[in-house]
């Protein structure tokens, strides 16, 4: 039998919780603003703009410039690495303009998907060597959380038991360092006696971990299937959390919501997304975990929000708060509202905003729109997608 090392102290493990709650405080989510260069050539090519530094900068600020009204709405935004040291044009960087706003920065910390040997096209995420001073420097450099994304695919054999139990792993592995971190210092005395042996201490990087363990929407499976598949997903993460002592009040999960793959052929309503999402989650999530942000997963923006909404009015009971943490889904007018174009940048914010503030809406149950689901589909989805 394992036994607990006390790891964090009860005001490390208040500061945690604090954290994760701030996050996601009532009618706030989180903006995923944390496209790698890869993913954002695509997102740039939808709309005829070259991927460029200059322009990537230029885009994250028509994001960035919007008003106050957005503080009400976005809890935190997820940067990555390249624009976590970015300036707005008149030279105020982003993180700085973000935090006065009293909205938390955040950081993607996984090096991205890579292989699994062994499996059929399965992968798990690298990044682990090198995280906790990794964790360190954007601590120092404004970060307060930090997201980890594992991708898993649903086929008649897959995800596997191995790619379940890996990702499972590596999610725990990173939400572990980005707590704390073992240091180990060599005592000067017994170094000098030719001892080696070391004194171990744990630092605290006090960064909220966000576990976003995809399952991915491509396939023609049905909704029961994606339920099945997701509560083995979340069961294997919660367990793996708990083998590796992750302090669950001081995170938030971000889940796919449960719906069919996108070649199914049956269609299904909000309140059976909402039904077979939240059944899943109350079989395998701990109450103690602080909150839930579901990632969009190339839904349509509108599609997305009246599931948020759905989820957000479903009679069963919710331990936790569930809101979103959208990228596709908050972003895609704005990149059509835009087109690379200066005189678009003001209608481009503009339409940021309203998307944020229907969001805010919806994790709250209070969402009445959502005309036009599915439209922008097609412009969304990318079969595969990778962040
Ligand atoms: P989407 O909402 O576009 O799925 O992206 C969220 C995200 O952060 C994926 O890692």
């Amino acid at each position: 039998m394992t036994h607990q090392f006390p790891a964090l102290s009860e005001a490390q493990k208040r500061e945690l919780h604090e954290t994760a709650l701030r996050i996601v405080s009532p009618g706030k989510g989180i903006l995923a603003a944390d496209e790698s260069v890869g993913s954002m050539a695509k997102r740039l090519a939808q709309v005829g703009v070259e991927n460029t530094e200059q322009n990537r900068r230029q885009y994250r600020q028509i994001l960035f410039s919007a008003d106050d009204r957005i503080s009400s709405c976005i809890g935190g935004i997820i940067f990555f690495h390249e624009t976590l040291y970015q300036h707005f044009d008149n030279g105020v960087p982003f993180v700085k303009m973000i935090r006065d706003r009293g909205i938390l920065v955040g950081v993607k910390v996984d090096k991205g998907v890579v292989p699994l040997a062994g499996t059929f096209g399965e992968s798990t995420a690298q990044g682990l060597d090198g995280l906790s001073e990794r964790c360190a420097q954007y601590k120092k450099d404004g970060a307060l959380f930090a997201k980890w994304r594992c991708v898993l695919k649903i086929s008649d054999t897959n995800p596997s038991k191995l790619a379940i139990t890996e990702n499972a792993n590596v999610l725990a592995r990173y939400s572990s360092i980005c707590q704390q971190v073992r240091i180990h210092y060599y005592s000067l005395s017994m170094y000098l006696c030719g001892h080696y042996s070391d004194i171990s201490f744990l630092r605290q990087h006090g960064i909220v971990p966000v576990i976003e363990p995809e399952i991915l929407p491509d396939g023609d499976h049905d909704l029961k299937r994606c339920q099945y598949v997701t509560e083995k997903v979340l069961a294997a993460v919660y367990k793996a959390m708990s083998d590796h002592h992750v302090y669950l009040e001081g995170t938030l999960l971000k889940p796919n919501m449960v719906t069919p793959g996108h070649s199914c052929s049956t269609k299904y309503s909000p309140e059976e997304v909402a039904m077979a999402t939240l059944t899943a989650l109350r079989r395998t999530v701990p109450p103690a975990v602080t909150g839930v942000a579901f990632l969009s997963g190339g839904q349509s923006e509108e599609e997305a929000s009246v599931h948020l909404n759905a989820i957000n009015n479903c009679p069963l009971a919710k331990p936790w708060i569930l809101t979103f943490s959208f990228g596709r889904a908050l972003q895609a007018s704005a990149l059509r509202a835009w087109r690379g174009h200066k005189e678009n940048e003001k209608a481009a914010t503009e339409q940021f905003i309203k998307r944020a503030e229907v969001n805010s809406l919806a994790c709250q149950g209070k969402y009445t729109g959502g005309e036009n689901c599915g439209e922008d589909y097609q412009l969304i989805y990318g079969s595969c997608y990778a962040y």
